[in-house]
């Protein structure tokens, strides 16, 4: 296995951050992993796993070893006239998951079309699009412990999943390196058009669905036209999580903002960080070389040369901002290193 010292990191950030990192390597086959997990370069410094670098931001040079997961493989475990197990290496690109599915008419992930980043990833964070969470449709996760090499499987009800939020980056945070997955997909349709915003794009382009590639199609639509593309313009997806909050607070802010959104979800009130963000007049803005997007607010961007401090500190300002207006207090959801 190569270690790479002093390893450039511009190319593995979605928002083309230049950090660097200590070490680095690659893993291409999971038999490498208990190898991996004795070297010294790895055992004495700090590790940080990635796949698709579309949730981190590197604030600065990263003082030890980061492990890319290149592990490949989509694979029909089994399947019924009802339903298909399907298990996915963890570092498959999301959207070939989805897109391997939905050419097959599979349904249970086509509202999760164009996430970016990895397989392994998307249990970390219990990755949501347009009403539908990865877990859903999750079966185990199967993940190495890092300090036996012992592999475990997780069913879904040990992984603690909430929104945007597992046991993964929780109680277990950097001590399990996930390997794969296993989703169960129904076979016969089972559609999610209960958002607002898809179900309204449905209605104006009369599109009668079909196909799970048809909610597919329509998503990649709604996303492009809402989201920047990383690969035109360095960004995170949505760089802080929605606010959820008690009925009591709920009524405090409606007094006082009677337009403010809210949405009820499993019987807690969310309310749209972006909205919150809008509303401080931060949306569209720039300073140096970061800024807030255009179309949607909750995603920071980099136009060009910014530095992880830089996006960190935009990321304050907003985060004083909505506090200094609301007394509502934002939380990333991107993981700042
Ligand atoms: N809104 C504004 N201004 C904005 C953005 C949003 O007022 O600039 C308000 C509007 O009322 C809008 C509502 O927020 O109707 C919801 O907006 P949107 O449908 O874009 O969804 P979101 O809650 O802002 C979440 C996820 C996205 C996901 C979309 C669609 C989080 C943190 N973000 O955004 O996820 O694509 O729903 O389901 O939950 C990501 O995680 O990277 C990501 C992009």
């Amino acid at each position: 296995m190569e270690i790479l010292k002093n390893y450039g990191l511009a190319k593995l950030n979605t928002f083309g951050i230049s950090a660097r990192a200590k070490f680095f390597t690659e893993i291409h086959d999971e038999n490498n992993l208990k190898e991996l997990f004795i070297l010294p370069e790895f055992k004495n410094n700090d590790k940080l796993f990635l796949g698709g670098g579309s949730n981190v931001l590197f604030t600065k040079d990263f003082n030890g070893i980061i492990v890319l997961n290149k592990l490949k493989g989509i694979k029909i475990l089994e399947e019924t006239p009802k339903y298909t197990l399907l298990r996915a290496m963890g570092g498959e690109i999301w959207h070939d998951l989805v897109s391997f599915a939905v050419s097959r008419e599979y349904w249970g992930i086509e509202n999760l079309s164009l996430i970016p980043g990895t397989v392994g990833a998307a249990p970390m964070q219990n990755i949501g699009a347009y009403g539908v969470e990865l877990k859903e449709t999750l079966e185990n996760v199967e993940a190495y412990e890092i300090e036996t090499g012992v592999k475990r499987i997780f069913k879904k009800e040990e992984c603690d999943f909430g929104y945007r939020d597992s046991i993964f980056k929780n109680k277990l945070k950097g001590r399990y390196f996930i390997s794969a997955i296993t989703l169960k997909l129904n076979k016969t349709e089972k559609k999610n058009i209960s958002y607002k915003v898809l179900r309204e794009y449905l209605e104006k382009n009369k599109i009668e669905v079909r196909t799970s590639k048809d909610i597919s199609d329509a998503i990649v639509q709604i996303r492009r036209s809402k989201l920047p593309d990383p690969a035109v313009i360095g960004n995170a997806g949505s760089f802080f999580k929605n606010v959820f909050l008690k009925s009591e607070k709920l009524k405090q802010l409606l007094e006082k903002y009677p337009k403010m959104p809210y949405f009820e979800e499993d019987g807690l009130i969310k309310i749209p960080a972006g909205w919150l963000i809008e509303q401080c007049g931060w949306k569209g803005k720039r300073v140096g070389n970061v800024g807030v997007h255009d179309k949607q607010a909750l995603v920071l961007v980099n136009h060009g040369g910014a530095t992880g401090e830089e996006m960190r500190n935009l990321a304050e300002q907003i985060i004083n901002a909505v506090f200094t207006k609301f007394s509502l207090t934002l939380v990333p959801e991107v993981n700042l290193i």
